[in-house]
């Protein structure tokens, strides 16, 4: 096992990444206060890991809530069947909340927390490459909104996070690919020697090498770990974090959420970017076609969906949360390892560059 620590000096936590965390109840005991405990899953997840979840609490209050599974469920209705679970059990404010699953799962648990009672105790057990990786670090929290993703939420810091890499073996191959992603972002925003040595190993990683796995999410949550530390809040470099967001988020939000997965919408989106980039002259040819090559060896859509419009990419865009004053904000970059956050990007260029995408993808 390995531990890495997230510095927030009195909320710091612990990132624990491991095989076989789940048998572990010294991990989870000690970040619990008080005797109430509500885990969050879903239906999916739910058959497989509950079980052995609440076998690691015994004699505490435990009760469990499960979810519907879909990022279309990534709503205010989900959210409050667990206020609802948490009220009937009249759970405290020194209740804990697990989340037992996913994104979507971690998200809505922790904007739960959050909120129930002005906030309360809560832990998160990622089961997805994409949570181990990325959400489940960092205290972001929230649901959907139909007019934007992630439009409702809260920063609210879990007590601990342990990522079981058996987990992953249950997840399904698609699933998996969307979660590289997210890994292949951290190289990109500001760690070429992981970008690197991810060129080389990426098959290793499609082919769940588990050693291999292993060390792509411990290198990626401690990229993570090192971006929150400096910039809890967002005020600066942590808006790096969003590179292939705000068209992944266009992509997700116009397509209808669940049909194309976050991790795929961000490979898109870290791909049009990248192109954008290009045509500033900011990427070079070179840079362009590494970028491309390691998604598509990913498995990782770069073609943006054909059924939508620029205009309704750059209406969703419009509504961002990086955008200051109604400018569009985008993560663009300087080559690989790069990144930088910028509203100074020639609008006309982006124009063509949406009709070059969708025409392209209309066309093929
Ligand atoms: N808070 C943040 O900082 C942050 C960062 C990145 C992404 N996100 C959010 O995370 C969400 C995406 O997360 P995700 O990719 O984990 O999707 P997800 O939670 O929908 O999980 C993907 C699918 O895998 C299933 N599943 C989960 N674990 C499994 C397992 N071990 N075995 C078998 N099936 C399993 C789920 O039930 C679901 O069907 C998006 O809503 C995105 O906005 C949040
Ligand atoms: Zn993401």
């Amino acid at each position: 096992m390995k531990t890495l620590n997230v510095d927030l000096g009195t909320r710091s936590y612990p990132i624990h990444i491991g095989a076989g965390l789940l048998d572990n109840p010294d991990l989870i005991r000690p970040h619990i206060h008080g005797n109430e405990v509500m885990i969050v899953s879903n239906e999916t997840i739910a058959p497989i890991y509950l079980e052995r979840t609440l076998s690691l609490l015994e004699g505490f209050d435990v009760a469990s809530v499960v979810l519907p599974d879909g990022e279309q469920y990534k709503t205010l209705d989900t959210l409050n069947m667990v206020y609802t679970a948490l009220l009937e059990r009249h759970f405290t404010r020194r209740c804990t909340l697990v989340a037992l699953g996913g994104g979507v799962v971690g998200d809505i648990t922790g904007f739960a927390a959050a909120s129930y009672q002005r906030g309360v105790n809560f832990i998160q057990i990622p089961t997805t490459l994409l949570a181990q990786v990325d959400s489940s670090v960092g205290g972001k929290t929230g649901v959907n909104h139909a007019l934007g993703k992630n439009m409702i939420g809260a920063f609210h810091q879990p007590q601990c996070v342990i990522a079981d890499t058996d987990t992953l073996n249950t997840l399904e191959d698609r699933q998996l690919y969307a979660g590289i992603a997210e890994v292949i972002k951290y190289g990109l925003i500001n760690d070429p020697e992981f970008f690197d040595a991810l060129e080389s190993k990426i098959d290793a990683i499609v082919n769940r090498d588990p050693a291999v796995l292993a060390w792509a999410i411990e290198r990626s949550c401690q990229d993570k770990a090192d971006v929150v530390a400096a910039d809890e809040r967002e005020s600066g470099m942590r808006a790096l974090l969003n590179l292939g967001h705000t068209f992944g988020h266009a992509i997700e939000t116009g397509t209808g959420y669940g049909n194309w997965l976050h991790g795929e919408a961000v490979a898109c989106g870290m791909m049009m970017a990248a192109e954008l980039s290009h045509m500033h002259g900011w990427v070079n040819d070179d840079d362009l076609a590494r970028v491309r090559h390691i998604l598509e060896a990913s498995h990782l859509p770069v073609i943006a969906p054909g059924q939508m419009t620029s205009q309704q990419f750059l209406d969703i865009m419009a509504v961002d949360k990086k955008n200051l004053e109604k400018k569009i904000r985008l993560v663009l970059m300087k080559g690989i390892g790069e990144s930088f956050i910028s509203d100074d990007f020639d609008t006309e260029k982006l124009q063509a560059l949406l009709d070059k995408a969708l025409n392209g993808s209309k066309q093929g």
